[in-house]
C-alpha cells in the first residue's frame, strides 16, 4: 500500500485558534449532543449519569483531545499515518485503523438519524404541529420503513453534495452563524421546559446523583457517549490536530470545545428530561424510550408553546446545521482516510464510502420496521452499530492512543509538543491520568462491555 507519508497532497491550515475551536466545535456538537446525551441521561440514572459524565470529560476526555491533537499536529499525519511514523509493526497498523475505521461506521447510521431531523423540519415546515406530537407518531414512523430510508438517503445524499460540490466551507460558515442561534433557542426552550409544572422533578433527576442508580453500565455509556460526543477515538483530532499550526495553544483550545460541547449536552438535557415529567407524567416507559426519546419529547413541548411551527421550524433547521457539519467531518474524515491509505482518487473513495452508507445505512434504518425481527447480540442494526462503535472500538482506539504515548512516544515529546506553543498548565495532571486513570478506566469499560453482552 502507499505510504501515506509520501503523500503529496497539501494539507489545510485553520486559521488560528479560533477556526480550529470551531471546526472542531462543529464536529463535536451534533446528533451526539441533542438526540444521544439526554436519550442516554434518562435512561442510565439521571444525574448519577451526568457525574460521572462531567467528571470523564475533565479528566479522560481532557488528556485524549490533548494527545490526539498533540500527536496530530507532530506528525502531521491522519491517525493511520500517525501511528505508522512510530513504527510499522502490526500494532502500529492495528492502532491507526482501530482509529480511522470507526468514523467509517458511525457515518451510515448518523445519516440515518439524520434524516429523523430532516423529516420532522419537513412536518414543521408543513405546520404539522399537533400530528407531530402525538403519542404514537414517532413509533409508525419509524416502522414505514420506505419513509425512514427515504429521509436517509436524503440526509446522505446532502452530505456527500457538500462534499463532492466543495461547498463544505460555505455550510461550515453557515453553521457558525446557526450555532450560536441554536444556544440561544435552546436556552428559551429549557427555561420553558423547566418552568412547566411537574417538571421540577425532572430537574431533579436529571441534576441530582442518586447513588441508587449506579451501575457498570452507567460508567461504560458515559464513556461511550463522552467519546461520541468530543469526537474522541475516531481520528477526526488526529486529522483536525494535523492542520493546526505551532501557535495554537492546545490545552486552551481543549477546555473552549468541552466547555461548548458540554453546554449544548447540558440544555438538551434541560429540554428533554424535564418535559418528559411534565408532559409524560414521567413515566419509566417515557425516561427509558432510548433513541426516540428526543424526538417523541420536543414535538410536545413545541405543541404546547402555542408558537409550535415558528419555533419547531427553527430549532429542527438548526439542529439539520449541526447534524451535517458533523456527519461532514465523519464522510471528510473517512473518505481523506481511504485516499491517503489505499491511493485511490477521491472520487474513487467517496464510491466506496457511498457503497459502505448505503449498505449499513439501509440495514439501520430498515431495522427499525421491516427487519425488526433482525437481531445482532439481542439489539437492532443501529443499536448495534452505536454498541460497536461507542463501547467496543472507541475504548480500544483510545487504548492504542494510550499505549502508543506510554511505550513509544514518551511524555518528553508530547509535553514539548504542547510547550511549542504555551505553558503546559496542566501537565502533572496529563501524566497522571494517562498513566494510571486511562489503562484502569478502558480496561473496566471493555469487560463489563464484554459481560453485558454475554449475561
Ligand atoms: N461529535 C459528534 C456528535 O456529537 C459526532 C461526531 C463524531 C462527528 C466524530 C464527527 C466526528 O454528534
Amino acid at each position: 500500500s502507499k505510504d501515506s507519508s509520501q503523500n503529496t497532497k497539501k494539507r489545510g491550515k485553520f486559521s488560528g485558534r479560533i477556526g480550529y475551536v470551531l471546526a472542531v466545535a462543529g464536529s463535536a456538537v451534533g446528533l451526539g449532543n441533542i438526540w444521544r446525551f439526554p436519550y442516554l441521561a434518562a435512561k442510565y440514572g439521571g444525574g448519577i449519569f451526568l457525574l460521572i459524565y462531567l467528571i470523564l470529560v475533565v479528566t479522560f476526555g481532557y488528556v485524549l483531545i490533548v494527545s490526539e491533537t498533540a500527536l496530530g499536529r507532530m506528525t502531521k499525519k491522519s491517525p493511520i499515518g500517525a501511528f505508522h511514523a512510530f513504527g510499522k509493526r502490526l500494532p502500529f497498523h492495528f492502532g491507526g485503523w482501530m482509529n480511522a475505521i470507526v468514523p467509517m461506521l458511525i457515518v451510515p447510521y448518523y445519516c440515518v438519524i439524520g434524516g429523523w431531523v430532516l423529516k420532522y423540519l419537513f412536518d414543521y415546515l408543513s405546520g404539522n404541529v399537533a400530528v407531530v406530537a402525538g403519542d404514537a407518531y414517532f413509533s409508525s414512523f419509524l416502522s414505514s420503513s420506505a419513509n425512514v430510508e427515504f429521509w436517509f438517503l436524503l440526509f446522505a445524499a446532502i452530505t456527500f453534495f457538500v462534499i463532492l460540490a466543495g461547498v463544505k466551507n460555505g455550510v461550515e460558515r453557515v453553521s457558525k452563524i446557526m450555532m450560536p442561534l441554536l444556544i440561544i433557542l435552546a436556552i428559551f426552550v429549557a427555561i420553558y421546559s423547566v418552568t412547566r409544572p411537574g417538571a421540577l422533578e425532572g430537574v431533579k433527576y436529571f441534576l441530582i446523583p442518586n447513588f441508587e442508580n449506579f451501575s457498570w453500565m452507567t460508567v461504560v455509556t458515559a464513556m461511550g457517549q463522552m467519546f461520541y460526543s468530543l469526537s474522541i477515538a475516531m481520528g477526526v483530532l488526529y486529522t483536525y490536530g494535523s492542520y493546526i499550526d505551532k501557535d495554537v495553544d492546545i490545552e486552551k483550545s481543549t477546555a473552549q470545545v468541552e466547555i461548548f460541547d458540554t453546554g449544548v449536552a447540558l440544555l438538551a438535557g434541560l429540554m428533554v428530561i424535564p418535559a418528559v415529567f411534565a408532559f409524560s407524567g414521567g413515566n419509566m416507559e417515557t425516561l427509558q424510550a432510548g433513541p426516540s426519546l428526543t424526538f417523541i419529547t420536543l414535538p410536545k413541548i413545541f405543541a404546547s408553546m402555542g408558537v409550535g411551527t415558528l419555533v419547531g421550524v427553527a430549532f429542527f433547521l438548526m439542529f439539520l446545521f449541526a447534524a451535517l457539519t458533523s456527519a461532514i467531518s465523519l464522510l471528510e474524515t473517512s473518505v481523506s482516510t481511504l485516499e491517503d491509505e489505499l491511493g485511490w482518487s477521491r472520487p474513487k473513495c467517496c464510491v466506496l464510502m457511498a457503497v459502505v452508507m448505503l449498505v449499513l445505512g439501509t440495514a439501520s434504518s430498515l431495522g427499525y420496521g421491516v427487519w425488526d425481527g433482525v437481531r445482532i447480540f439481542g439489539m437492532q442494526f443501529l443499536d448495534f452499530f452505536d454498541f460497536l462503535t461507542n463501547s467496543v472500538m472507541m475504548p480500544i482506539a483510545a487504548l492504542a492512543t494510550c499505549f502508543l504515548i506510554l511505550r513509544v512516544v514518551g511524555f518528553q515529546r508530547i509535553d514539548a509538543e504542547v510547550e511549542i506553543s504555551s505553558a503546559f498548565r496542566r501537565k502533572k495532571l496529563y501524566h497522571f491520568f494517562l498513566k494510571y486513570l486511562a489503562p484502569v478506566c478502558i480496561a473496566i469499560i471493555l469487560l463489563s462491555a464484554i459481560a453485558n453482552v454475554l449475561g
